[in-house]
């Protein structure tokens, strides 16, 4: 055979497929192996323009394609698929070899397979790769986890194929085992956060305003070009200026109100759950898309009583779209706050000693969450890895002292319109118990030391208390 190919990539729908094309558009050459063999045909046929490509038919010709130590990207879906393509190159694999499982797998399905394979000397990365078909062709952030050695032979290539800003490449090694999948699962259900945050922007700009969707789109532009840059802004724009073709109304009036979800962001909020860690923003973001769903609930509720639809005038409406923008920023804050506290209590469980700073980093380019917005993030880490929360950082803790009377006029007004705005709400309520002096907590405990005797600890000396409730009436 002739000079083999640095690296492989099995499992060639779109994802595998673009990110096979992004390696050789780099000057890979790169083995190609699909279930199917018609998929790795179609894409020689059309992309061998683009750099040399290796086609194998069966497993054990890509294998034997491969330089050493092989590196084998699946890229198939998560769950037994994935299994199952790890059993059939397993036996064909030699010591030192890496398979990269690049699909999006639950991060304790890759700790588990992480162990079984290192006990038969064999190198597996969970990798995150985030920015969809466009990202994996152009240039996508990558999460890799998995042994550092697997990295060290894995690294360059990566680094070359994804996005870059400022010149440096939105890819770094995560962490042991799963540590890349859980980031890429954190990411996404920021994702959802940031997502709805802008969601409740336009919803508001729309109800409590009366601005049509063109005039949002306009104000979601000027938004995007200060402090609110990011990716999600721009398509927010595009899709409120979209017009249907079909009706000529605007495309967002045309769209069923039910939002979807595959499931990473559901991952989150369980993982968070499990760790302790209180991602309301997430939470929240996951559970409107419920909500929306619950076409029954909703059809049930129409005719409950609330208000009667006005919006602001005059003087109240004056400033309120800026309100909104220092909501929307001071909302998004929090739930990136929770979401690198719920990175960071993942560390701790699983062993991982993950650069926060370094994580923000990377999603500057190629994700769906890129945005200015992650500098600032990773400049905070910078100054402080240890941060207890991205609130108490001087940079953030002075936007949200700007922002709060208008965040607070906001989640005011929108529950006196009776305009749902959970994100909001939830974001100002966790700000606002994280700073309180006291906590109703207290009156929990008691509680609980009530009827079920659970104890309680005081503010004045060291201990556990049980209080005789019938004795000391
Ligand atoms: P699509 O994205 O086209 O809907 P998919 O079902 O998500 O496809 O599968 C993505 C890739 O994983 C495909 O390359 C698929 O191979 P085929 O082209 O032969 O369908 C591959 N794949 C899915 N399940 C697999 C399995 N159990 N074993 C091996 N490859 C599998």
């Amino acid at each position: 055979m002739s000079a083999k190919a640095e690296i492989g990539v099995s499992g060639l729908a779109t994802m595998g497929r673009n990110l096979a094309r992004n390696l050789a558009r780099h000057g890979h050459a790169v083995a190609l192996h699909n279930r199917t063999y018609q998929k790795t045909k179609d894409l020689v046929d059309h992309f061998s323009d683009e750099g040399t490509f290796v086609a194998a038919e069966s497993a054990q010709e890509f294998v034997d394609s491969l330089e050493r130590p092989r590196r084998i990207v699946l890229m198939v879906p998560a769950g037994a698929a994935t299994d199952a393509v790890i059993d059939e190159f397993t036996p064909l694999l030699e010591q030192g070899d890496v398979i990269i499982d690049a699909g999006n797998a639950h991060f304790l399905d890759t700790r588990r397979r992480e162990k079984a394979l290192s006990e038969k000397g064999l190198n597996f990365v969970g990798m995150g790769v985030s920015g969809g078909e466009e990202g994996a062709l152009n240039g996508p952030s990558i999460m890799p986890g998995g042994p550092k050695e697997a990295y060290d032979a894995l690294g360059p290539l990566l680094e070359d194929i994804a996005a870059k800003v400022d010149g440096e490449p939105c890819c770094t090694h995560i962490g042991a085992d799963g540590a890349g999948h859980f980031v890429k699962m954190v990411h996404n259900g920021i994702e959802y956060a940031d997502m709805q945050l802008i969601a409740e922007a336009y919803d508001l700009l729309r109800k409590g305003l009366g601005l049509d969707p063109a005039a949002i789109a306009e104000t979601f532009r000027s938004w995007n070009a200060g402090r609110l840059d990011s990716y999600l802004m721009e398509i927010s724009s595009e899709v409120l200026s979209h017009v249907d073709a079909d009706t000529g109304k605007p495309f967002v009036d045309v769209v069923a109100d039910e939002a979807e979800q595959k499931g990473t962001g559901r991952w989150t909020v369980q993982g968070a759950l499990e760790l302790g860690v209180p991602v309301t923003g997430i939470g929240e973001a996951v559970f409107s898309r419920s909500l929306s769903g619950h076409r029954d609930l909703r059809d049930a509720a129409r005719g409950l009583p609330g208000t009667s639809g006005a919006v602001l005038e005059g003087a109240a409406a004056e400033g309120f779209a800026d309100d909104i923008e220092q909501a929307l920023y001071a909302s998004k804050i929090v739930a990136y706050a929770q979401g690198f506290n719920q990175i960071q209590a993942g560390a701790v469980e699983y062993d991982w000693s993950i650069d926060l700073g370094a994580v923000a980093s990377i999603w500057r380019g190629g994700c769906i969450i890129r945005a200015r917005f992650l500098d600032e993030i990773t400049a905070a880490y910078r100054r402080d890895p240890a941060l207890a929360t991205l609130l108490a950082d001087t940079s953030f803790s002075e936007a949200l002292a700007g922002a709060q009377d208008s965040w607070r006029r906001v989640v005011a007004v929108a529950a006196q319109l009776g305009i749902p705005a959970p994100g909001f709400s939830t974001a100002l309520s966790y700000y606002d118990a994280l700073r309180a002096e006291r906590l109703p907590a207290a009156l929990i405990q008691g509680q609980r030391d009530f009827f079920g005797a659970h104890t309680y600890r005081r503010t004045d000396r060291e201990g556990t208390f049980h209080t005789l409730w019938a004795e000391e009436g």
